[in-house]
């Protein structure tokens, strides 16, 4: 399958992108710098223009794969309204018009893989902005998936925290299980591969 990674340089889309040419995928990377395509997914008109761009390639795209997205980390009473449309752009608002643009252009059995995580069913501090946002797309796929066009399908892939970010996290994940990066990365397969939509698939 020929498969449009966003987020393919970050921690999770590296490990992605493994899993799909593993599997014999073709991976077309997007994202801001440093991929086959520029996109800015908290830009629609970049996002148009990413799919434009496949269009002018003659490439026919199967899966659409999401490892972006960033939520900001304040404690509750330092959150700015800004902070609140922030995250909500950044991995909300951003995912879903990868959605809601590719479901009027893609295959009828084109499949959506996006990313959520753990925080939508275990608070956390700080990140309140990140359960808020996770939730929102886990209900957004679940709603789209009996309305998309055709066969397409839409699936979440919801982790806990990675071994290979928790340094990066410091003390935030104090008591989580950590999980390899890879088993996300399984997870994004099962989505893609799979024929099950309307789903999240918790890694943890
Ligand atoms: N790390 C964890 O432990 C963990 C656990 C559960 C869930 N998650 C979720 O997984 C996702 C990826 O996390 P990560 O740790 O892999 O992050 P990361 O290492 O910072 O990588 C993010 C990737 O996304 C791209 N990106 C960021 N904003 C973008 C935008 N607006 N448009 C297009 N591309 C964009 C970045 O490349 P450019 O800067 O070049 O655009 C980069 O390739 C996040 O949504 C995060 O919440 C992470």
């Amino acid at each position: 399958m020929k498969v449009v990674l966003i987020g393919a340089n970050g921690t999770l889309g590296r490990a992605v992108h493994t899993a799909l040419r593993e599997r014999g995928h073709e991976v077309v990377t997007a994202s801001r710098e440093g991929a086959d395509l520029s996109v800015d997914i908290t830009d629609p008109e970049s996002i148009r223009a990413m799919y434009d761009a496949l269009d002018e390639r003659g490439d026919a795209v199967d899966a659409v794969a999401c490892a972006a997205g960033s939520v900001p980390w304040r404690p509750l009473g330092e959150l700015t309204v800004r902070d609140v449309r922030g995250g909500l752009e950044g991995k909300a608002v951003s995912q879903i018009e990868l959605v809601r643009q590719g479901a009027a252009r893609l295959p009828a059995h084109a499949s959506y893989t996006l990313i959520t995580g753990i925080l939508a069913r275990e608070p956390l501090l700080t990140g309140s902005v990140a359960s808020l946002v996770n939730g929102a797309v886990e209900a957004f796929v679940k709603a789209a998936a009996i309305e998309l066009p055709g066969r397409q399908r839409i699936n979440a892939v919801s982790p806990t925290v990675f071994v290979e970010s928790l340094d990066a996290y410091g003390d935030t994940f104090a008591g989580f299980d950590a999980v390899p990066v890879a088993r996300a990365a399984h997870a994004y397969v099962k989505s893609v591969e799979g024929r099950r939509t309307g789903e999240v698939f918790r890694v943890e």
